[in-house]
């Protein structure tokens, strides 16, 4: 699977695995934290409902599935752009984008940016800078990827939400998959999450019947991110590998395994 976003913590390593523990069966697939989406491609339901706190990430993600060929074409405007102009056009972008959060503009800075990383501080501002040393994605081969997903996304619904608010309309036989921001991260993804507010809403899905799986936090190498899920909210927990520490590999050239917790109240 080809990434329309680049989302930073996307599950795309993961995606097959967890999706093996899904049930065989549900109604509606809700995704409260949807970033990039790896896991609604993996499982690609007929009917789903996905949020997000990014509101220009959510608008992202209706022009792909709403204007797809138009999306393509805006790329294709930019990109063209900043292989005549240079740098200024991608910093004109970025002020533009973060005067009115336009969509295609999030798009086309996600693929020319550095590492493609899509990065905002603390004022919810693009900051990442240009990736000199590459083109950014042709517009062709994005167009191909826009389409694919388009196609694949079509029964989704997106909403800018409170996670909690997304699945406000759940109902026992649903499905839900959290992959809320690390608790012990900082500035790494956009909003943060209160940890109690999380777990009455987890305590919330369980007096409601509804099934949820639950990617939460993990080992690398030595250490461990394990934060004590309450017993009595999950019946099942599983390490699912998510390949090595890129960032440790940098850093001295040694890798190290990342393993990330998978709960499920089923
Ligand atoms: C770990 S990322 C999800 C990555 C996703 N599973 C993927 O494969 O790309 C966490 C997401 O939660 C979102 N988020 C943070 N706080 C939130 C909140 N209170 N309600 C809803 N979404 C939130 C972030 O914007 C981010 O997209």
């Amino acid at each position: 699977m080809k990434p329309v976003i680049k989302w930073s913590g996307s599950k795309r390593s993961q995606a097959l695995k967890i999706k093996s523990f899904f049930p065989e069966t549900f109604g509606t697939y809700f995704e409260p934290f949807i970033g990039g989406g790896s896991m609604l491609y993996a499982i690609n339901p007929s009917k789903s409902i996905c949020g997000d706190i990014c509101v220009p990430l959510i608008d992202l993600w209706n022009e792909i599935k709403e204007h797809p060929e138009q999306l393509a074409s805006e790329y294709g405007t930019r990109w063209s752009r900043l292989q005549n102009e240079g740098y200024t056009a991608y910093y004109d972008i970025r002020d533009a984008f973060n005067q009115h959060n336009n969509p295609q503009d999030l798009l086309f800075l996600s693929r020319t940016c550095v590492n493609g990383l899509i990065r905002f501080n603390d004022k919810g501002e693009f900051n990442n800078s240009l990736h000199y040393s590459r083109s950014g994605i042709k517009p062709d081969s994005l167009r191909e990827i826009i389409l694919d997903w388009s196609a694949h996304i079509q029964g989704a619904s997106f909403f800018a939400n409170e996670y909690y608010n997304t699945t406000q309309s759940a109902v026992a036989g649903d499905i839900v998959y959290l992959d809320p921001p690390y608790f012990h991260t900082k500035g790494r993804y956009f909003g943060t999450i209160d940890y109690n507010r999380f777990l009455e809403y987890l305590e919330d899905l369980n007096v409601r019947g509804i099934k949820y799986l639950l990617s939460f936090d993990g080992i690398r190498g030595k250490e461990n991110y394990t934060v004590d899920l309450p017993k009595e909210l999950y019946k099942r927990h599983e390490f699912i590998p998510s390949g090595n520490s890129t960032f440790k590999k940098v850093i001295d050239k040694e890798t190290e395994k990342v393993l990330e917790s998978l709960y499920m109240n089923y």
